[in-house]
């Protein structure tokens, strides 16, 4: 007990500190900053490392940091350096109070939960403030490159709908241009050089031909975005600014270029514990610090002892508290077997269902911890019922709820049949497959610290649901003691 108090108490107090100190790290668009090559910003588990690769870059005028469209946000507005170039939910509602909810990052279009709710209204806008969400509008059917509607596998009718925006007449799914309204955390715009490797001409998990890069007609990895909807970096910058920027007329190629650039040279991750001190030691494992982001390759399987995600942590298991239970955590991360159940595309490709497996199964792909291969998987956070705590359907109360009806002669979602309750059926609104509904493509785990809620539903407020979550959900019989291993480890990446 006491050691449990030495771990959650004397944070909070030097995490007051920590705050009293640090700048002002909110990047406004249009801003006229020089920022450095080497920057660490405080959070409240330390300070995370910023590099950039290419040199200082001066905002002014970037097309990254210059609004391109209509209602005044730029990529940074979602995309800070201090919240690991995402944004936490609690410096959204610092942002909201601090301009009275005029900042254009709650612009009504998806800064809002509907942009026809009234605008002023914190409510209008929980979940931003609450979960850290903005919607995502999707055409439904999905299309093809062309224009012309791909064929599906399933109808989709809206079950509950707290925020009004797929049921409304004008931005719904039965609206002229049916829609369907999804809620997701931004992913960090950095260290892409890692997120965009592993491309194989055919998708492991579905035996189908990747996507292709529309300028280079290679395949792609498919790991940009929850659903790989995005084939390439230069076509998710043109969806951002027509999207989330509101652009009438698209971005020229010098300002793609531009962006393109700048996200390919960034690298972020945490540099210093506030109780283990500065995480990338020379002795320590080689994976910790944005440098090693900078400097290491891509595209490296790591789920092996040979080169494992992070590195090994020997070094780390002596008689400091802090680095011996980051330790154990990345220990329990590469090694721990526990029974993987019901995920589709890991239990569901001849592996086998149940499969004695690690978190780094999943998460293999070394420095990122995201999937080398493409990487859709329901893992059960966003489909019930096999999310399995109580009380789930009160808890997710404030996101919209779908019926996936699936049709008779396609493959059935492996675990849950042809009718699925879903908050977010993920690849499946790009892909139109049965299979699909509720699979997430995961997330690079870097920069943790800086970016809560995790997941890309925000149903994780802190790091200590994540490990909550993976407990409940695959039987792991963690104790209080791994438990906190787990999370001091997910907070140094
Ligand atoms: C209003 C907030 C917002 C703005 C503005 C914004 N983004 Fe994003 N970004 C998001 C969200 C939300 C996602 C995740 C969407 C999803 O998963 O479907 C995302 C995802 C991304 C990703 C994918 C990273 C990954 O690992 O999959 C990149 C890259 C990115 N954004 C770059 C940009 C660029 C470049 C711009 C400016 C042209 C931009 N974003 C503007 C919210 C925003
Ligand atoms: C069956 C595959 C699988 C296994 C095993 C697995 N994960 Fe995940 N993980 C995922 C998927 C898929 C996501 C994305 C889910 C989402 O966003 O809804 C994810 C997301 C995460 C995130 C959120 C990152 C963010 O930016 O929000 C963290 C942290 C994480 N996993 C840690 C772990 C840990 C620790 C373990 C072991 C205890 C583990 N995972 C085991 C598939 C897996």
């Amino acid at each position: 007990m006491y050691r449990f108090l030495l771990a959650v108490a004397v944070p909070v107090t030097l995490a007051a500190q920590y705050q009293a100190n640090s700048r002002v790290t909110w990047i406004e668009p249009g801003a006229k900053e020089i920022i450095p090559q080497f920057d660490a910003i405080g959070n409240y588990l330390g300070k995370l490392g910023i590099v950039q690769a290419a040199g200082p870059v001066d905002t002014a005028g970037h097309p990254f940091f210059t609004p391109l469209g209509s209602n005044g946000r730029a990529c940074v507005n979602c995309h800070q350096p201090a919240y690991g170039m995402s944004v936490s939910a609690e410096s959204l509602r610092e942002r909201w109070h601090e301009t009275d909810g005029k900042d254009p990052v709650f612009a009504a279009f998806d800064g809002s939960n509907c942009p026809d709710l009234p605008q002023d209204q914190e409510k209008s806008h929980s979940l931003l403030l609450n979960r850290g969400l903005f919607r995502i509008p999707l055409a439904w059917p999905p299309r093809n490159a062309d224009g012309s509607p791909k064929p599906v596998e399933f109808s989709i009718e809206v079950v509950r709908d707290p925020g009004g925006c797929n049921l409304s007449s004008r931005y719904g799914l039965k609206s002229a241009n049916p829609t369907l309204s999804v809620y997701r955390r931004p992913r960090p715009a950095a260290n892409l050089k890692y997120v965009t490797s592993g491309a194989q001409a055919i998708v492991l998990k579905t035996g189908m031909l990747a996507d292709r890069d529309p300028d280079t007609a290679n395949p792609v990895g498919m790991n940009l975005m929850s659903d790989a909807r995005e084939p390439s970096l230069k076509a998710q910058a043109k969806s951002a600014v027509m999207g989330h920027e509101e652009a009438h007329e698209s971005p020229s190629r010098k300002e793609l270029d531009g962006i393109v650039e700048f996200e390919s040279q960034i690298y972020m991750a945490q540099v210093e514990h506030i109780f283990a001190g500065p995480v990338a030691d020379p002795k320590g494992p080689f994976g910790l610090g944005p440098l090693a982001l900078r400097d290491r390759r891509a595209g490296v399987l790591g789920d092996n002892d040979f080169d494992p995600v992070f590195g090994l942590f020997d070094a780390w298991k002596g008689d400091d508290y802090y680095r011996a239970s980051i330790a154990r955590g990345a220990n329990i991360f590469m090694f721990r077997q526990f029974w993987l159940r019901d995920a589709t595309h890991i239990n569901s490709i001849g592996l086998g269902n149940p499969l004695k497996r690690t978190c780094a199964t999943c998460h293999n792909a070394q420095m990122t911890g995201q999937d080398l291969s493409a990487g859709w998987v329901d893992v059960g956070t966003t489909n019930y019922p096999t999310w399995t705590e109580p009380g789930t359907w009160a808890e997710q109360a404030d996101l919209p709820v779908f019926k996936v009806t699936c049709r008779r002669d396609a493959d059935p979602h492996p675990y849950l049949g042809r009718v699925i309750y879903t908050t977010d059926p993920g690849r499946a609104l790009i892909s139109g497959r049965c299979v699909d509904v509720g699979s997430i493509v995961m997330q690079q785990l870097r920069g943790l610290a800086a970016r809560a809620p995790y997941f890309a539903s925000g149903s994780a407020k802190n790091l200590r649901e994540v490990v909550d979550f993976y407990d409940r959900r695959f039987d792991m019989k963690l104790s209080e003691t791994e438990k906190d291993d787990l999370m001091n480890f997910l907070g140094v990446l």
